[in-house]
């Protein structure tokens, strides 16, 4: 069973199964469970109607209306249209909230372990990273407000805040999101919100955009988001920007079109369904990835003795840690031949660590932990 889904995955050539020839792909943040049947059949129309031109302003418009919709409807935050703006992805959204939003100069501060393009991105745009190791509050990780509010006396002006939380999982409490904006806002500072898992949010926890919880977080905020992560998109190049400070509304109509101009047409057509009819097959998912992460946790504690792991409270990515390795990521490629992100990635914070993506049919994770505790058996 295993053997046939494994070989599937790989026949279909995404770049999560073919990066590492022979090996079990649980890296990139791809999943291999699929997009909505609303999504597939919206591009098949695309593609038949020929709409394979520049993304055009009926459709911009069409999914700002989608998007301000599912952000009302899932996470009760009501945003006009006219400020939900196209993106290519949401790291083309960073680089543009650094180049225009951040003082000019100014280091980039980001909380570790981090998604490992926020380490990447400030310094090709010639900025520092201040890495602001994150704090536990027992199985939790947590912001360290004190090291936060010293990153910004150092000069950091914006921070990057992901949520829900790439690698670790963390779904912010509205306290804790204040919590930060207070540090935020006594520096002056300003936050790119990464809020692309925002669909991924299971039971028990609830997403609560940064910029909905009131007038400081959403004047310090620009926020991204998109579909590509929960209906599996992403290479169709496009997220959206959500803007809720009006002298960046302002800006962006100044500067924001090359950004834009990125933004793929299908891309847009298949956010657009997603967000419009793809609602109840998420909630499928959802109950899928449930299932999950709690098996994972079954397979941990018998194959991987002595490793840490707290189900995620949001994404399909799983945060392992005390693998008794320099760099682990690097060890289960070449012994056990999986595919994971090894933690040294993610930052300083994160040596030790690697990152698992759970998304993939249940046969195929169990052979997964299988090969990883045999090979650190
Ligand atoms: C937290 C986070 N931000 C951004 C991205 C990249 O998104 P995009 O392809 O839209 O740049 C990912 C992809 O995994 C992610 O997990």
């Amino acid at each position: 069973m295993a053997d046939d889904l494994i070989e599937r995955l790989r026949a279909r050539g995404g770049l999560k199964w073919t990066r590492h020839p022979g090996a079990l792909g649980a890296w990139v943040a791809e999943s291999d469970l699929g997009t909505a049947p609303a999504v597939t059949r919206a591009l098949h129309e695309a593609v038949d109607r020929g709409l394979l031109g520049y993304l055009p302003d009926w459709l911009a418009g069409d999914m700002a209306r989608a998007t301000a919709g599912f952000l009302r409807e899932r996470h009760g935050w009501d945003v006009p249209p006219e400020r939900v703006r196209p993106l290519p992805d949401v790291l083309a959204g960073l680089s543009a909230a650094i180049t225009h939003l951040s003082r000019p100069g100014s280091p980039v501060v980001l909380p570790t372990p981090a998604y490992m393009p926020f380490l990447e991105v400030p310094p090709a745009l010639g900025r520092e990273v201040l890495e602001v190791p994150m704090a536990r509050d027992g199985d939790r990780f947590v912001y360290d407000l004190d090291a936060l509010d010293a990153a910004f006396l150092a000069g950091g002006h914006l921070l990057v805040l992901c949520n829900p939380h790439n690698p670790v999982g963390r779904v912010l409490e509205p306290a804790e999101v204040l919590a930060v904006a207070e540090v935020v806002d006594r520096h002056g500072g300003r936050v790119f919100a990464d809020e692309i898992h925002a669909p991924l949010v299971y039971p028990g926890h609830r997403h609560v955009p940064y910029a909905s919880l009131g007038e400081v977080p959403a004047r310090q905020a620009v926020t991204a988001t998109s579909a590509s992560k929960a209906w599996d998109l992403p290479g169709l190049k496009c997220a959206q920007l959500v803007l809720t400070n009006e002298a960046d509304a302002a800006l962006w109509a100044e500067v924001g079109h090359p950004v834009e101009h990125g933004a793929s047409t299908l891309g847009a057509v298949a956010n657009t369904a997603a967000y419009t009819d793809g609602g109840a097959w998420l909630d499928e998912l959802l109950v899928v990835l449930d299932g999950h992460r709690r098996l994972l946790a079954d397979l941990v504690a018998a194959h991987l003795p002595g490793v840490r792991y707290t189900p995620p409270e949001g994404t399909y990515l799983a945060w392992l840690e005390g693998l008794d390795a320099d760099r682990p990521g690097d060890l289960l490629l070449a012994r056990a031949g999986v595919a994971v992100v090894d933690g040294g990635r993610c930052g300083a914070a994160g040596r030790g660590a690697v990152r698992l993506n759970f998304a993939t049919p249940a046969p195929v994770l169990e052979r997964v932990v299988e090969r990883m505790g045999a090979a650190l058996r």
